[in-house]
């Protein structure tokens, strides 16, 4: 049964968009069929993540019924299907937020993963994006201020009646100051699906406009993110090694050459 999965944070700059068009990549090249929403719709992201041209037919005219939902389908040269928000702020203005669950549930008929590219904070927007989902996939990085806005998150889920499918914390870097993936899970109450590094190659992917599992496949974060998605198809995936430092470099350190 096709499935509605919104990418949400509460905090952000955290990694949703990232997150999504990796997962929504993933799943397509594992042979899923995928649509990635951006329902960032004042501060769209993802045209801007994939290097999508402005393209006259948006979601923003799905949503106030301007336009049928097949024309504001396209697809990234990576073959992942995307329905981008509008850049124009004019068409931001008086947006019927509330359509997003029927468009969602309409979308249900032509494909089987429906990703949400959510706004940050709890607001209308997110909210809207909360109600048509089937489940939620929590975005947070391991800092107490993102796993505080996280279990925000998860507490409106609990009153909304929305499962949450698990946690992905992203730009783990193993340091001393983050708080350790125990304790996120733990605070969180949810299952860890995934642990993406920081990494350059993510960086360097944005510059690129392509998904890091395609610019970098053989990164770190591009395996994990590939790990995460197959978690989500209900695969069970070990958890790759956490520090991004080798046994060599462990070795060195004992003996005090680091
Ligand atoms: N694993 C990572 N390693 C390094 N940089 C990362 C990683 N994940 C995300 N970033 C960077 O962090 C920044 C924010 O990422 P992104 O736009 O995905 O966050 P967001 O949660 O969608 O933000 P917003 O709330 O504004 O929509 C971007 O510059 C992105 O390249
Ligand atoms: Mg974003």
């Amino acid at each position: 049964m096709a499935k509605v999965y919104a990418i949400i944070s509460g905090k952000g700059g955290v990694g949703k968009t990232t997150t999504a068009i990796n997962l929504g990549t993933a799943l397509n090249n594992l042979g899923e069929d995928v649509i990635i929403l951006d329902a960032n719709l004042t501060t769209p992201n993802i045209g801007i993540h994939l290097g999508a041209p402005i393209v006259p037919i948006t979601l923003n005219h799905v949503l106030n019924n301007q336009a049928k939902i097949e024309d504001a389908i396209y697809e990234h040269e990576s073959g992942t299907k995307i329905m981008p928000a509008s850049l124009s702020l004019k068409e931001t203005e008086r947006i019927n937020y509330k359509n997003l669950s029927n468009i969602t549930k309409k979308l249900k008929n032509i494909t089987n993963h429906i990703i949400i590219d959510c706004a940050a904070g709890l607001g209308e927007e997110a909210r809207a994006a909360m109600n048509a989902c089937d489940e939620m996939i929590i975005v947070t990085n391991p800092e107490m201020p993102a796993v505080t806005d996280a279990l925000k998150t998860i507490k409106l889920a609990e009153e909304m009646n929305k499962p949450v499918k698990g946690v992905i914390v992203t730009r783990y870097q193993g340091k001393k100051t983050e708080m350790p993936i125990s304790n996120i899970r733990d605070m969180l109450e949810a299952p860890i699906i995934g642990i993406i590094p920081e990494e350059d190659a993510v960086k360097e992917s944005q510059v690129m406009k392509n998904p890091v599992i395609l610019t970098h496949p053989r990164s770190k974060s591009a395996k994990t993110y590939i790990n995460t998605s197959k978690r989500i198809l209900g695969e069970t995936v070990r958890f790759e090694p956490q520090s991004s430092k080798g046994v060599f470099y462990i070795i060195l350190k004992k003996f005090g050459f680091r």
